[in-house]
């Protein structure tokens, strides 16, 4: 994806394309990106699993092409990390059940914001963090689909999502604020916070690279108030990667 990025910045700047064509087209590859990874996702699903239905982007597209599969006859069951996704999937005829109905699945299939060695990750950009670590921590395997931009040394550049109780936020966004890591109140477009599916705030840490996610992860979980962080540390078995033009698989 680098090399078409490079092509199409060269071409931007020798016809002088103006800015949008050019932005235009880049999210365009990186979506076909996205698109690649996930329909290799569909290689990890089998007939008769309960099937984790991640949240964002990817995993939109993921749930699709299962939908496709389901409409010719695939039979599998899916568990949804988000309102969005359970919504997608039922519109596309995949039959959506919960915990009640089964305590495991078998594999998950999820988007990620940061993939750093080991598979260690950030997730919730979407805001879907906490039941997307609840069916990632059901799951026997659970698997990263996402373009090749996400792929990091350290992780830390995106900004770490915390969900918190609204009524602790103000007192959860002090002690972030003592350990150094910077939260700002997520907020619509209208400027009022955004709420999450379970009725949380979630406070965006601009952590910086981190030297020890681990230790971070610890720190934050210590706080009250906090639900959950979107560090997402020995969980991710198998990461599928797409630069567009194929897919690597990474594993922990
Ligand atoms: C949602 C998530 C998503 O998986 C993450 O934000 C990646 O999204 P996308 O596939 O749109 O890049 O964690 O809470």
């Amino acid at each position: 994806m680098n090399i078409l990025f490079d092509l199409l910045a060269r071409a931007a700047v020798k016809r002088r394309f103006n800015a949008s064509w050019f932005k235009m087209l880049a999210m365009q590859s990186v979506d076909d990106a996205k698109i690649m990874a996930a329909r290799k996702g569909l290689e990890f699903v089998e007939a008769g699993m309960v099937v984790g239905l991640g949240s964002g982007s990817t995993a939109t597209h993921f749930i699709r092409l299962l939908g496709e599969q389901v409409q010719a006859g695939l039979k599998v069951r899916g568990i949804a990390s988000s309102r969005a996704s359970e919504e997608l999937a039922v519109s596309l005829g995949i039959p959506v059940i919960d915990f009640r109905d089964a305590t495991e699945i078998d594999v998950a299939i999820d988007g990620a914001d940061e993939v750093g060695p080991a598979l260690a990750l950030i997730k919730g950009g979407g805001g879907a963090l906490l039941r997307e670590k609840i069916v990632a921590s059901a799951s026997k395997q659970f698997v990263i689909v996402a373009d090749g931009s996400k792929v990091v040394q350290r992780l830390g550049k995106f900004p770490l999502p915390v969900e918190v109780i609204q009524l602790a936020e103000p007192l959860v966004s002090r002690r972030l604020e003592d350990l150094g890591l910077r939260p700002a109140l997520r907020q619509q477009k209208d400027g009022s916070p955004y709420v999450t599916d379970e009725g949380n705030f979630i406070l965006d840490c601009a952590t910086g690279e981190m030297d020890d996610p681990a230790k971070v992860a610890a720190e934050i979980r210590a706080i009250v108030g906090v639900v959950e962080h979107g560090l997402f540390l020995h969980m991710a078995t198998r990461a599928l990667i797409s630069d567009g033009s194929g897919v690597r698989e990474l594993l922990r």
